[in-house]
């Protein structure tokens, strides 16, 4: 298995991002760690040891890293994700607590140790890991990939333009696709396809297990949302695409391209420009994705939860 680190704001599909990579064999989870970004930093730390008790996941060490973006201040997503930030189910208190060190403290001390280079996959907005590139250069050496879920070929959802993880931290963006450590961006253009539809929902509740059911109650409420705010039949999961993709790169077809993060376009900012067809004659950044194998990935999240059990 591959092993990952997931750095994130949960947030309901990040939810089921720590679970695919938890309950998947492809991958081998090493730790958690949370930034700002859907809900206060208290929250999403919160919000991880939450999903990590109902989902039975121990071992797996939890860190909370940056409570503000690099530069701009906070603004959550609490339109979109509710109040505690995983608004739906009724979550039992944690049987787990956060690490006492940062996030980044303990992707350094995880990169410098594991035997082999670690991919991470950021399903937030990037301010922990333009943090660790900035302060410890020298492991960059050590990150086999960065699989990030954020952006778009497109258009964005925070603003026209912009995604909401990179709209919140774009300087932070920034670093990391400047930074020479190899990028995977899988971006809304390919997150839009993962929908969890009423048949989807009714495939976890048919699991017959309290988390298969928890994970019906976060689809629900985010359901709601957003056809509240943007008319969709059924609700993009984003983030567990990007741990899908280091699991079975199949799934999710990427093309390389130069990726330039917009800091200073007054209706743009945040915004994604994704040289897809080489017009700039800049070398590619990253690697984009441009397709997803929905119906395979769905059978491959339901397996994890599947395989997680619960009672
Ligand atoms: C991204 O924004 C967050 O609200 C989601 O968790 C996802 O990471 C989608 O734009
Ligand atoms: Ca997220």
């Amino acid at each position: 298995p591959v092993p990952v680190v997931i750095d994130c704001d949960p947030g309901h599909d990040d939810a089921l991002a720590i679970l695919l990579a938890a309950g998947d064999p492809g991958v081998e989870l090493l730790a958690v760690t949370t930034v700002a970004g859907n809900q206060t930093l208290e929250k999403t730390t919160l919000n991880a040891l939450r999903v990590c008790t109902v989902a039975g996941i121990t071992g797996v060490p939890v860190a909370a890293g940056c409570a503000a973006p690099l530069v701009e201040p906070l603004r959550v997503a609490q339109d979109v994700h509710g109040v505690s930030g995983l608004d739906g189910p009724r979550f039992p208190e944690p049987s787990l607590a956060a690490e006492p060190e940062h996030a980044v403290d303990l992707l350094r001390r995880i990169l410098a140790g594991h035997p082999e280079p670690v991919t991470l996959v950021p399903t937030a907005p990037l301010t922990n890991i333009a943090l660790l590139l900035t302060r410890y250069p020298e492991l960059a050496g050590r990150i086999r990939e960065i699989v990030l879920m954020g952006g778009s070929t497109d258009r964005g959802n925070r603003t026209p333009a912009a995604e909401f993880n990179i709209h919140t931290d774009p300087e932070a963006a920034d670093i990391v696709f400047r930074s020479g450590v190899p990028v995977t961006m899988c971006g809304l253009n390919v997150t839009h396809q993962a929908l969890a539809t009423p048949e989807v929902v009714a495939r976890f509740e048919a699991l017959d297990t309290g988390l298969g059911r928890i994970c019906a109650e976060l689809l629900g409420f985010f359901a709601g949302t957003y056809r509240q705010l943007w008319g969709f039949p059924a609700p993009p999961v984003h983030d567990p695409v990007a741990v899908a993709r280091v699991i079975d790169p199949g799934l999710v077809t990427c093309v390389d391209a130069h990726v330039a993060v917009e800091l200073h376009g007054r209706h743009t900012r945040g915004a994604t420009v994704v040289d897809l067809h080489g017009t700039l004659g800049r070398p590619a950044n990253a690697r984009v994705a441009v397709g997803l194998r929905a119906d395979l990935f769905w059978d491959r999240m339901l397996a994890a939860v599947a395989a997680l059990g619960g009672s």
